[in-house]
């Protein structure tokens, strides 16, 4: 997730694109830069916080357009930094988004000079063919756009142009209108200090702004796009109207998941395209994947390490990354260590990460930050590309280190002949329908807020499931706790009679993931045991008829060894909910920290 803004009007660009620019810094921070354009384009951009950005004193455009990254394709260098330029630098864009296929656009372009590694420097080299061919540069845009695969927002402008073009396709755009000019942003926390009447662009259209215009076009044809009034404050639209980020984060999961997932997925063949090269023979003589990772990251590894024995048929040990040194570095030629971590920068994480390389081990990063310390150090890294998160409790980020964990499996199966092409196709359709399947769950806020706010004045709470549901389980558990401070443990769903159960009581509810492939019988027996014993269960499951056990239930859709990936969204919001309800310091948690440097 990147944030982009443009502006052109009757004032001085360099200051309100600069102030833009730092009003979306949520949204990524690795890089930033900006394009003025007075008749000729000038570029700033370099590595590094918005603040460092070298900037002039003065500068007499009147249109620029500005960008702030965060990386998915290259290292957040000052060459990878935006806006990118074609060889003339008379063609500046910006981009927030992925295009999937710019390594076959790159091909095509083979007379053309790159300077970067990004996706996005494909599009001014096609736009400057396009404007060398006679276009204007709305065609020239609406003709680039055609090549593009992926998702994009886009802001163009070039040299003699008065102002700029912007697309959108499946990545957030819009509109704002002035009574001194007109401006586009990734969402409208960039301009709000300057005007509050905003259109939204949809798919597919294409815009042409100046200082006295916007026209938007769609399919060939103008279109309007009504203009409303936000009545946001700007700490509540950087939230996205949200009162915490971790409820918008919540609800970000769909989007955040089509870029996890984008380009990566061939749900025909049953492959999957990771930009992974582990050698086959590795693969095939591997014994042994060892994960290490921590808290909500540790999590995401346990509901691997059940994939990856089911459908790669490799033995897959999880350890709490603190805890490896005393467990791990078995073996460890035909080991892949796998270090999971959201912020690739957990010191437990990296100290069992250098441990296992210095024994021999090869090692792999997953990972959400480019140029992170485990992404440096890993020999090979997977980036899950869910986008900054800015709450302490992990959401979004953990159904994106699943999924990718989910095509890992389906990567190291493959390679390994353990998994066939139909099994591997049924996993990536599986994907593919996540982030509707989520969605379905997020519409039912509403249900959710009811039931958690009827139960805050609970003794604890217990969260069980079975196989793949144990993970999840353990997670609401940690979530719970973690924003709302109520006691909460996640357990094996057969396990909580084996001790436990003595603490349940009509004060305990417990909170049960019922989904497909785990002993659903056993695991409604489980809930008969607390239910007699008078706790509240609330069950969220994808099973058939166990309304007659559950005080309340969640319906999950189908969706085979994701369901309890869906469930947990119910998990999220009803813990979300509860510390609402108690008035918790729900995205800073008393005691906690995103990432956590020291051992
Ligand atoms: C901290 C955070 C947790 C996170 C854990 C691992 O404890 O509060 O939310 O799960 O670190 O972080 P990582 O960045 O390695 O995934």
């Amino acid at each position: 997730m990147c944030g982009i803004i443009g502006y052109v009007g009757a004032d001085g660009a360099l200051p309100i694109v600069a102030t833009g620019l730092k009003n979306l810094e949520y949204r990524g921070y690795d890089s930033a830069g900006i394009a003025l354009n007075n008749g000729t384009v000038d570029v700033f951009k370099q590595s590094g916080e918005i603040d460092d950005l070298t900037l002039p004193a003065e500068h007499s455009a009147t249109c620029g357009i500005g960008h702030t990254r965060w990386s998915t394709h290259g290292q957040p260098t000052d060459a990878n930094a935006h806006p990118h330029t074609d060889e003339s630098g008379d063609v500046a864009v910006v981009h927030n988004g992925i295009i999937d296929n710019y390594e076959s656009l790159k091909s095509e372009l083979s007379s053309h000079t790159f300077t970067s590694e990004t996706d996005t420097e494909v599009i001014p080299h096609l736009v400057e063919e396009h404007l060398s061919d006679g276009d204007d540069l709305l065609s020239a845009v609406e003709a680039t756009i055609e090549r593009l695969e992926g998702s994009f927002a886009i802001a163009v402008t070039t040299s003699g142009q008065d102002g700029f073009v912007v697309a959108r396709q499946d990545s957030p755009l819009v509109l704002g209108h002035g009574e001194d000019g007109n401006f586009v942003a990734s969402d409208v926390t960039a301009f709000l200090e300057h005007t509050r009447e905003v259109s939204y662009l949809e798919d597919g259209d294409v815009a042409l702004v100046t200082g006295a215009d916007v026209t938007v076009y769609h399919d060939g044809g103008t279109v309007d796009r009504p203009v409303q009034t936000v009545d946001w404050e700007a700490d509540a639209a950087e939230k996205g109207g949200y009162d915490h980020y971790m409820l918008k984060e919540i609800h970000e999961q769909p989007q955040a998941l089509r870029q996890t997932l984008s380009g990566r997925l061939d749900t025909v063949t049953g492959d999957v395209d990771l930009e992974l090269d582990l050698p086959e023979q590795y693969l095939n003589s591997l014994e042994e994947i060892q994960v290490v990772a921590c808290g909500t990251s540790n999590h995401a590894g346990q509901y691997a390490a059940r994939l990856l024995e089911q459908f790669a048929d490799v033995r897959t040990t999880v350890e709490v990354a603190s805890e490896y040194e005393f467990r791990g570095g078995r073996d460890p030629w035909r080991t892949l260590v796998v270090a999971v971590t959201q912020s690739g920068e957990t010191a437990d994480t990296l100290s069992a990460m250098r441990r296992a390389a210095s024994a021999g081990a090869r090692t792999l990063a997953v990972t959400n930050v480019v140029g992170s310390t485990a992404a440096r150090e890993a020999d090979d890294v997977v980036y899950i590309r869910a986008g900054p998160e800015i709450g302490v409790a992990a959401t979004k980020t953990f159904a994106a280190q699943v999924a990718t964990l989910t095509m890992l499996t389906v990567y190291v199966g493959r390679q390994r002949g353990a998994l066939s092409g139909d099994r591997a196709s049924t996993l990536l359709e599986n994907l593919r329908r996540l982030p509707g399947a989520i969605q379905q769950v997020l519409d039912e806020e509403d249900a959710t807020r009811e039931v958690a706010y009827d139960l805050i004045d609970s003794d604890g709470f217990f969260f069980v499931g079975r196989h793949l549901g144990w993970p999840v389980a353990m997670e609401g558990a940690l979530k719970l706790k973690e924003i709302s401070y109520i006691n909460a443990e996640g357990f094996a769903a057969g396990e909580l009679k084996h001790g436990t159960l003595a603490l349940v009581t009509e004060d305990t509810p417990v909170l049960a993931v019922l989904t497909d492939g785990a002993k659903p019988d056993q695991t409604l027996n489980n809930v008969k045991e607390v239910e007699s014993r008078g706790a509240p269960v609330i069950g969220v499951s994808s099973l058939d008829d166990t309304t007659k056990y559950l005080d309340v239930e969640f319906a999950v859709p189908d969706l085979g060894t994701l369901e309890p990936l869906v469930a947990n969204v119910f998990l999220q919001l009803f813990a979300y909910h509860v510390a609402d309800a108690l008035g918790r310091s729900i995205d800073k948690p008393r005691n906690l920290a995103k990432s956590v440097t020291v051992e």
